[in-house]
């Protein structure tokens, strides 16, 4: 079942999977640099637990807090979710407790990847993705930390990717690691599996939304301040304004 869900053509190595990647220096890469996540996907939440432990000891506050203020700013129904470049599926638990209703389907690059995240969520479809890949629409798309390893030329055509799987009243929700912020660079610059890196802005993203036919619903920096000062945390959405978070979110939609 796994095996066949993973590869829908029977083959698990997709047409636009990846070469071998080889290390580059953060802000130069070419298709031959690419990380390619199937070598990290049994060391992945080692080395993230490693690279943000100074910033919270529980790797899955990221997951948590990225879910919750999507759940909490979503108001339209939302009847199907995809987590397009979900990984080992870190984020999948969080986003089926956040919408218990809705069908959640994970997409990713990585089959050594998506092998993991279907032992762990059985119940969830995950997909290899390819270019002719038909998943049909979704009210919620999430990507998470994906962008900055797709290299620049090929961040259009995802791009609109992602929009053709967007339905009418849905929102495509990116959060990005951000280059404003001195910790973020030398987390990204230390990660093995940041090698090939290449950090965008928001206006970048604002700008593929509006290549691709979208408009640009909110944008907002978060990540401010470690779990462990805990007394600090609701100021957090006073924040969204300062380009200093660690990470930020840019949602779009369809324009209505
Ligand atoms: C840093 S991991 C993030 C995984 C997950 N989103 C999370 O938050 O734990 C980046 C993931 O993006 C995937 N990826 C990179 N380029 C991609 C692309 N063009 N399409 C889909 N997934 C991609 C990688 O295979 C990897 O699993």
């Amino acid at each position: 079942m796994v095996e066949r869900r993973l590869g829908v053509s029977g083959s698990e190595t997709p047409a636009n999977k990846p070469a071998t990647a080889s290390p580059s220096t953060l802000g130069v890469s070419s298709a031959s640099d690419k990380v390619d996540f199937d070598d990290y996907s049994a060391s992945y939440d080692d080395l993230l637990r490693e690279s943000t432990k100074l910033y919270a000891e529980d790797s899955e506050y990221f997951a948590r807090y990225k879910i919750d203020l999507i759940r909490d700013a979503i108001r339209d129904p939302v009847a199907r979710v995809l987590e397009y470049g979900c990984g080992t599926g870190r984020n999948i638990g969080h986003l089926q407790k956040a919408f218990p209703d809705a069908e959640i389907v994970g997409s990713d690059l990585s089959a050594a990847s998506l092998r993991i995240a279907s032992e762990n969520n059985p119940e969830v479809r995950f997909e290899v993705e390819r270019t002719d890949l038909d998943l049909g629409r979704f009210d919620l798309i999430f990507v998470a930390s994906v962008f900055h390893h797709i290299p620049p030329a090929e961040r259009p055509s995802v791009m609109e990717t992602l929009a053709r799987r967007l339905s009418t009243g849905g929102s495509i929700n990116i959060f990005e690691h951000n280059p404003f912020n001195p910790i973020t660079r030398r987390i990204v610059n230390t990660c093995p599996f940041d090698a090939d890196a290449i950090l965008l802005k928001p206006s970048e993203l604002r700008s593929l939304f509006r290549g691709a036919g979208l408009q640009t619903q909110r944008q907002t920096y978060c990540l401010f301040v470690p779990p462990r000062l805990s007394w600090f945390l609701p100021i957090e959405r006073f924040l969204g304004w300062l380009p200093l978070g660690g990470q930020y979110w840019v949602g779009a939609g369809h324009y209505r």
